[in-house]
């Protein structure tokens, strides 16, 4: 690896270099694309979770007013990157990606039967109301409970060489029998739904037969670009992407959904562009969702506190067809020096739609478990939960048995403590009290692993001394151009109101999608990368001119004729991966209030304190932790997708019943960054935050809950009913 160059020097932040458009509502989302003569598509989705298609009545909306196509498995065009439907039908074999219009079985409620376009909104919507299905209904399982003694190891496990999710053990398989203090509990997490403001969306456009753009609403361009060309079986380069403003999405648009497919289909089949926005309650059964979770916890320590033993073991859902892996039991291999642990992973099939990763996908859940449990085991100890961490804190590596890049967790912990009062915090359950409310203090550490991927990016010097860089990277509302445009700035030495940065559209320069916290290490090198490539060129041509030392950029540019001057520079991880352990560490202190007589839970304090490294921009990291606390307090206190088994099918699917936290449920937080560059990671020295922001959050007030009222909630979320 190259010499790391650190080159943010001041701690001066950018105001989002987008944000004047999003607040004038001059930035254009995915539904707003102005196109000749958009039609207007709306989904039928199905009313039974398992069973078959037995009829499809479509005629009254077929010739209902303005109705220019009804599309169902009977009449649907071949897409040709899905294979010949088997004769007779079979249903889809679990590792099977979900194949729209392609047979007549149901796979969940919900499932997309039939799609009605029609010349208005108003028009295709009520067309669909017309369309009748019947269907053959089979006994579904949807149930986890029910049904969680059917778990298994995941097919894609079983198959894998090295898959991490594989069962896992290191040192002694019985210490958690032998320890001298142990604790064993079952930690739940209900199904939860991402919810951005912003709906998935897409108008679909085929520029000519072979030749498709669509506007998307998703997390990555080049993912959507290289599926759609797969599902169609077009060249990659005939599929334009374009998707630079994401009303939020937390993970939800980082796959290619049905809805996408539907909307190219219908396009294709009327010749027209076609527009279809999902309705909120779509948005609960057709972009995935955070798994429910069943994770059994054991953890055994000496009287002195010493970890000894950790065993988790996870089940998460997922559907018939598709085995959604996330990262639930894998932090408690790393997260402390814990010589004995044991892990393990299955899934429950069940009849629902697949789900997918969300906030902190894995790490969330299975922090929710390992630090409420680390959080038992500090009251069996009689020792401060804070104290606890601290006595067992990993110097290096303990699964990989390799040195951490860097690792300020440590400092963390006491810029945290510190900053919240933790020292106030009594020993015991429900002795502190604040004008006449309960008052709980909980705290719990976070890791995220380091995920940096291939990236590309180009910088264009103009001639009027601007500069443009571009990437097909996204910005789901982090503000990755914002970020972007200072790392140019800084390396350049122009002023951030001279850089453009273009992203969100799969013509530019190949990057990643927007997730696993990957954005500013991949992303941000690539930049670095560019605009030091550039600046070399740039230097080079100042050196062959008379007076090129005191020449400006653009007198560079007059003197040699370039209209501009460019670099495009790829950026990706070296043998440093295999030589360390990569994680973004942070930990979080929460206080809450709770009603002696009511059980209202309400978070009256945050602090967090993130070490990813090199901060780029302090006021959308900052913006990234809250954030992330949010979400926290939503996951913990408020969010669970409630299904009715009797059909399978959500109740919960409006913002009137799905609850998220609103303005009076966020208290005042405090952000804290340890601000140190990892010289190992990457040339900027910078990790991902957008999950660790979240990830123990719940945790640390399940934890502080427990502090207040002396009750241990198990089960997410934790309303009164669980504490009364
Ligand atoms: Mo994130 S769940 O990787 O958008």
């Amino acid at each position: 690896m190259k010499p790391v160059q650190i080159v943010l020097e001041d701690k001066e932040s950018l105001d989002r270099v987008d944000g004047p458009l999003k607040v004038a509502g001059a930035a254009t989302y995915s539904a707003e694309y102005q196109v000749d003569k958009p039609a207007h598509a709306v989904l039928v989705t199905s009313t039974i979770a398992k069973g078959i298609i037995a009829k499809i009545e479509s005629e009254k909306a077929s010739s209902a007013k303005g109705v220019l196509a009804v599309i169902s498995h009977l009449n649907a065009p071949v897409i040709p990157g899905y294979p010949a439907p088997k004769q007779p039908a079979e249903r889809a074999p679990v590792g099977t990606s979900f194949r729209l219009f392609y047979d007549h079985f149901i796979y969940f409620d919900g499932q997309p039967v039939a799609l009605v376009v029609a010349e208005t909104l108003e028009q295709a919507n009520h067309a669909a109301s017309l369309v009748r299905v019947e269907y053959q209904k089979e006994t579904h399982a949807t149930d986890f409970e029910a049904n969680a003694i059917s778990a298994v190891v995941p097919q894609s496990v079983l198959r894998s060489q090295n898959s991490p999710f594989k069962d896992y053990e290191r040192g002694d398989p019985d210490a958690i029998d032998r320890a001298e203090v142990k604790i064993e509990s079952t930690y739940t997490i209900p199904t939860q739904h991402h919810q951005p403001l912003e709906p998935h969306a897409i108008i679909a456009v085929w520029e000519a037969e072979d030749k498709l753009t669509v506007y998307d609403k998703n997390q990555g361009v080049k993912s959507a670009q290289g599926n759609l060309a797969q599902v169609f079986k077009l060249p990659r380069a005939n599929v334009k992407v374009i998707s630079p403003f994401i009303g939020g999405a937390f993970g939800s648009g980082i796959r290619v959904w049905p809805h996408t497919i539907a909307a190219v289909l219908a396009a294709k089949h009327i010749r027209r562009p076609v527009k279809l926005v999902l309705g909120r309650e779509q948005m609960f059964t057709s972009v995935g969702y955070r798994p429910y979770t069943v994770q059994k916890v054991a953890v055994g320590a000496s009287k002195a506190g010493n970890l000894t033993a950790i065993v988790h073991e996870g089940t998460g859902q997922t559907s018939q067809y598709e085995e959604h892996l996330e990262r639930t039991i894998l932090a408690g291999r790393s997260l402390y020096a814990c010589p004995n642990v044991i892990t393990k992973y299955r899934l429950l099939n069940l009849d629902v739609n697949t789900p997918t990763w969300m906030r902190g996908p894995g790490d969330a859940t299975g922090m929710f478990a390992l630090e409420s449990a680390l959080d038992e085991l500090s009251y069996a100890l009689k020792i401060d939960p804070l104290e606890l961490r601290l006595r067992n804190y990993a110097e290096t590596d303990p699964e990989r048995n390799l040195p951490f890049s860097a690792k300020s967790l440590r400092q963390c912990y006491e810029k945290g403590a510190e900053a919240f009062g933790w020292k106030n915090r009594a020993p015991e359950p429900g002795l502190m009290k604040n004008k006449g409310m309960l008052v709980g203090y909980g705290m719990a550490s976070s890791l995220y692993g380091f995920h940096r991927h291939p990236s590309m990016a180009k910088a264009i010097m103009l001639e009027n001394g601007s500069v443009v860089v571009q990437s097909a990277t996204m910005d789901i509302g982090p503000g990755t151009g914002t970020a972007m445009t200072r790392i140019a700035s800084q390396v350049i030495g122009i002023s951030s109101r001279k850089i453009r940065f273009d992203l969100g559209d799969s013509s530019l320069p190949d990057a990643p999608g927007q997730n696993g916290s990957s954005t500013i290490p991949s992303v941000g090198s690539a930049v670095f990368a560019a605009c030091t490539a550039l600046k070399a060129k740039l230097a080079k041509l100042a050196a062959e001119m008379p007076g090129g030392d005191t020449a400006s950029y653009q007198e560079i540019l007059r003197f040699h004729k370039l209209a501009q001057v460019e670099a495009q520079e790829e950026s990706k991880s070296g043998p440093e991966r295999d030589q360390y352990s990569m994680y973004s560490f942070g930990c979080h202190f929460l206080e809450v209030h709770v009603h002696p007589l009511t059980f209202e839970v309400k978070v009256t304090r945050a602090v967090t304190c993130a070490d990813v490294g090199k901060v780029i921009n302090y006021k959308t990291a900052r913006s990234q932790s809250i954030g992330g606390l949010v979400g926290g307090i939503g996951m913990a206190l408020m969010e669970a997708s409630v299904m009715d088994h009797r059909f399978g099918r959500y109740v919960t699917s409006d913002f009137a019943s799905y609850h998220i936290p609103v303005h009076a449920d966020v208290p005042q937080m405090e952000v804290l960054f340890i601000d140190q560059p990892d010289v190992r990671v990457n040339p900027i020295g910078s990790k991902g935050l957008g999950e660790i922001a979240i990830v123990g959050v719940a945790a640390a007030i399940a934890n502080a809950v427990f502090h207040a009222t002396g009750k241990r909630v198990r089960e997410l979320p934790i309303t009164v009913d669980k504490l009364i």
